[in-house]
């Protein structure tokens, strides 16, 4: 069985995220979604959060599964017997960033090869980044995310919100 990882943080879901994970099932019988620290980015929601979050758009789905984890991404591949990583290209300015992830991953773990999937056209401006700036904004994020997330973002921005005027 070809089991392949898609690593990220996920902060949140978006639909070029989902996007990306239906299309990899046609490659790989099994597709982890892997829930990582990115120790450049700094996160709105919590793992529990964005595991929850995630689950919730993969309920009815066998062949995809979303696990956490602390670690390094490779070492995350040998313990799930997984053949490859997925990863999205949007655009020539994730080429760079994307390439060296993928080289020091191969140095650090031989067996492990990562698969680069072009973001579909109407998802290529997308990012968790832009998302979470529109919601904190209250703009309307419905064509970006699934409902559950949309409804997560507003509460947490509305949280947030409401502890600055405390
Ligand atoms: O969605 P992101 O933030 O672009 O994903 C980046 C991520 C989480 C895949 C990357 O930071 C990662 O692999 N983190 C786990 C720690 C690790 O293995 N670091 C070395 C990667 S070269």
């Amino acid at each position: 069985m070809k089991i392949g990882i898609y690593p990220g943080s996920f902060d949140p879901v978006t639909f070029g995220h989902i996007d990306i994970i239906n299309r990899s099932l046609k490659i790989v019988d099994k597709l982890i979604v892997a829930i990582l620290i990115n120790s450049n980015k700094q996160n709105l929601f919590t793992f529990e959060e964005r595991e929850k979050l995630l689950k919730e758009c993969f309920t009815n789905d066998d062949k995809v599964k979303i696990k956490c984890f602390t670690g390094l991404l490779v070492d995350f591949a040998k313990e799930n017997d997984a053949c490859c990583i997925v990863r999205g290209l949007r655009a020539f300015t994730d080429y760079d960033y994307e390439l060296m992830l993928a080289q020091t991953n191969k140095v650090l773990y031989e067996n492990i090869d990562t698969i680069f999937l072009t973001t579909s056209l109407k998802y290529s401006y997308l990012s968790s980044t832009i998302v979470k700036d529109v919601a904190s904004h209250d703009g309307d994020i419905s064509k970006f995310v699934p409902e559950n997330v949309a409804i997560a973002l507003k509460d947490k921005y509305n949280k947030i919100k409401r502890l600055k005027t405390i």
